[in-house]
């Protein structure tokens, strides 16, 4: 098996339409960061929401830093505009916490060199060659900043939804979907498939490259579990049972008095949610949101099961029963389209589970991209043959047990940044990005 037999073909894109593309990209991001950095007023971009986040000035000159650091000064051979402030907007220097006593640009000179700046990438962008290097192959730098400041953009929404404060942020609700009365679990056949990738032109280093992975069958959940479903477990003592706990997640549990996903609440026998500055009754249909990955590993042992592993999620995402291929995506090969999945910040939550049926996979999996970003059993390791590119701190430093995998992508990140190979990856405790899961369990044999 090769991966020229089993990974998508991805036809060479010409570089007028390479152009289109990193332009339409940029663009894309840059009006998200305009909207999540222009609907509050400037003290609440200085003040820091929550200790997990970085004040919200950080996130707009920090993507302008990077973008200047690896367009304007990698790919262009420019000199640094500001080099003082490299440090101020290094992540690796300064945790999240620190970043607020730093002497950070405030919010108009933010604006300003995170504009300048991208005035100076798009003249280059104009006359890029997009051969040569392995930074501009097809683009690649142009993509890779384009996905960085679309992470950030689901990083500020996440500071947004920490927020204590009047609702600043509105989109319509995804459309009402009928009860999803399909079957609960589906059969993936055991066998071989190609995990990751080769072969797409912005995929990041971690995704790469593919590689056959043999896998025995498995059950996984047509749709992420759901607010209803995982009521039930709350409801059935699922906090106080430590045999559906690991060790470290019901130690964790005991010392933080976890009850219940974060931001809900209960009002005598009503769970309810707060969600962008809005109380809501928690949704039943609604994937689950805002759960660690110990509440997510406990609540698949209540249920009998179990969360599938990195590369069972990937197999029921992008493998082909009728080909053998590995498509781009579970609907197949063609970019994500608003039919397909929950993406991109259209709305502000995940849709109903069930939703989506033109996304569903050949094996009639739903909802595996986009709406809630969903824990896997596995820790964040290297694929064999892996190399960093183009800087270790991207990938290589998390690599290690301290990081568990997530998969998909949630209702907040653009499709640029989210592929069937994509891996995101966040310490188990973490609760306050948009992760929901789903289960699976091992064939009977
Ligand atoms: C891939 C989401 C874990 O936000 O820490 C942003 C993405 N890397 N800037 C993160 C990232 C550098 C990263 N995650
Ligand atoms: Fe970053």
């Amino acid at each position: 098996m090769t991966a020229a037999e089993t990974e998508a073909t991805i036809p060479e894109a010409d570089s007028e339409a390479l152009r289109e593309r990193a332009l339409a990209s940029l663009t894309t991001a840059r009006a998200r960061t305009t909207l999540l950095t222009s609907c509050v007023e400037d003290p609440d971009l200085t003040a820091q929401h929550s200790p997990l986040m970085s004040p919200l000035v950080w996130d707009l000159a920090h993507i302008g830093n990077q973008e200047e650091q690896w367009l304007l000064r990698a790919v262009g051979g420019r000199e640094a505009m500001r080099p003082e402030i490299d440090g101020l907007y290094d992540a690796f220097e300064h945790p999240r916490s620190e970043r607020p006593s730093l002497p950070l640009l405030p919010p108009a000179e933010a604006r300003r060199y995170a504009a300048e700046v991208r005035g100076r990438a798009l003249d280059l962008l104009e006359a890029a060659d997009f051969h040569g290097t392995r930074l501009t192959e097809a683009g690649f730098a142009f993509g890779m900043i384009a996905q960085h400041e679309q992470q950030h953009d689901e990083t500020m929404l996440i500071t947004h939804q920490l927020r204590r404060g009047p609702q600043a942020l509105t989109a319509p609700d995804p459309a009402p979907a009928p009860l999803f009365t399909g079957p609960a679990e589906v059969l993936v056949p055991g066998g071989p498939f190609m995990m990751g990738t080769s072969g797409e032109p912005w995929a990041l280093d971690n995704e790469r490259p593919a590689h056959p992975v043999d896998l025995a069958p498995f059950w996984i959940d047509t749709t992420p579990v759901t607010n209803a479903a995982y009521q039930a477990f709350i409801e059935d003592g699922g906090y106080g049972t430590e045999r559906w706990w690991t060790p470290e997640g019901w130690a964790h549990i005991r010392q933080h008095s976890l009850t219940a996903p974060l931001f809900w609440r209960r009002d005598g026998g009503q769970w309810l949610r707060r969600r962008f500055g809005v109380t809501e009754a928690v949704p039943p249909d609604e994937p689950v949101l805002h759960v660690c990955w110990y509440e997510a590993d406990a609540y698949a042992r209540w249920a009998g099961r179990r969360l599938p592993t990195e590369a069972e999620w990937e197999k029921a995402a992008r493998h082909d029963p009728a080909t053998g291929r590995s498509t781009r995506y579970p609907w197949g090969d063609a970019d994500p389209a608003p039919e397909h999945a929950n993406l991109g910040q259209r709305h502000l939550r995940p849709a109903p589970a069930g939703s989506y049926p033109a996304g569903e996979s050949p094996l009639g999996v739903r909802q595996l991209i986009g709406d809630v970003w969903e824990w896997t059993a596995s820790d964040f390791l290297p694929y064999p043959g892996f190399t960093a590119f183009p800087y270790k701190e991207y990938s290589e430093v998390f690599f290690g047990s301290d990081h568990k995998v997530l998969r998909g992508g949630s209702f907040a990140v653009d499709p640029v940044a989210c592929r069937g190979t994509f891996r995101n990856w966040d310490h188990p405790i973490r609760r306050q990005i948009f992760s929901g899961f789903r289960t699976a369990r091992s064939e009977a044999v």
